[in-house]
């Protein structure tokens, strides 16, 4: 039985089924200022984890953009916007990509999540249900800007990583970003668990510096703890795999930037399920729905 029928049949014995126990765990990943790598960074996390042994999905959440196809050249057969609006299942919008992983790209015509209608959220989430059962991560990319809607579904995630780079820039807008998340989050809620991952470093040392400089900040004037992820270095190989549209651990492992994706993927599975327990795909839609306004 080949990767897609397997797939399939997952999927296929659960549509109708109660939820089951498994749950996946969702990142979503997010940044201040755009064009800062989260697309890339989704890509290789997501393969040196799936290198790894773990099931992964990406959900391109950059609505109307659908960057990762781009970035993976691979055109998906039908989109989230074909589930939603063309009758499409789960099965027929998971395109396959390389060492097991799927995606799930959002097509054109989706917009903006809060413009769907809570029944076709409610169908939306129905639909997405069996994920729990098919993957353990689920990584949503994330759009440029920090709209309410990344904002929600930054909420409703078991983890969040920020990706910024050392320009003063893009480290005052992943400093905004957090301080837009203290200043929506309620007392009663939990505090978004923020990983910073710091890209085209070009020492370990800038990497510490802007780790340094961002937490410091957000310790004293937000009262807010986040968690250093790690740094990927500059990396010329980055620029070349996306002109290839081949992921740089694929297309050169041996890079620096790829080695140091698979630091960070070993150093995210030891810190892994250690304090709260995965939220699961039916669990953050009801949390985006809660924070919409919205009751299921
Ligand atoms: N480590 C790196 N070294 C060199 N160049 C990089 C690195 N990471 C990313 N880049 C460059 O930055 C560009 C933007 O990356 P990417 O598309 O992943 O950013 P993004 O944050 O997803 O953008 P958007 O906000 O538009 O979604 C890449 O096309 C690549 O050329
Ligand atoms: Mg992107």
């Amino acid at each position: 039985m080949d990767q897609a029928e397997r797939l399939r049949m997952m999927v296929g014995n659960h549509q109708h089924q109660k939820p089951m126990m498994k749950k996946a765990k969702i990142i979503t990943v997010a940044s201040g200022k755009g064009g800062v790598g989260k697309t890339n960074v989704t890509m290789n996390m997501a393969l040196e984890l799936a290198k790894q042994g773990k099931r992964v999905v990406i959900l391109d959440a950059d609505l109307g953009l659908s960057n990762v196809e781009v970035l993976f050249g691979i055109i998906p057969s039908y989109t989230l916007s074909d589930m939603l609006f063309g009758g499409k299942s789960l099965m027929d919008i998971l395109t396959p990509g390389p060492f097991g992983i799927y995606f799930i790209s959002s097509g054109s015509g989706v917009q903006d999540l809060v413009q769907l209608s809570p029944i076709e959220l409610q169908n939306c989430i129905v639909q997405l249900q069996p994920l729990d059962q098919v993957a353990d991560i689920i990584f949503i990319d994330t759009g440029a800007g920090v709209s309410q809607t990344v904002i929600q579904f930054i909420q409703a995630s078991d983890d969040t990583i920020v990706v910024t780079t050392p320009e003063p820039t893009s480290i005052t807008d992943a400093y905004a970003l957090i301080k837009t998340l203290k200043n929506n989050v309620s007392s009663q809620d939990r505090f978004p668990n923020i990983q910073l991952l710091i890209n085209r470093v070009d020492t370990q040392e800038e990497g510490e510096e802007v780790f340094l400089k961002i937490q410091r900040a957000s310790e004293k004037f937000l009262n807010t703890t986040i968690h250093n992820l790690g740094y990927i270095p500059y990396d010329v190989k980055m620029i070349q795999a996306v002109k290839l549209q081949k992921p740089l651990c694929i297309a050169y492992p041996q890079s620096s930037a790829a080695q140091a994706f698979y630091s960070i993927a070993c150093k995210m599975l030891n810190i892994k399920e250690e304090k709260i327990q995965p939220t699961g795909l039916g669990g953050f839609m009801k949390k985006i729905f809660h924070l919409f306004g919205e009751t299921i």
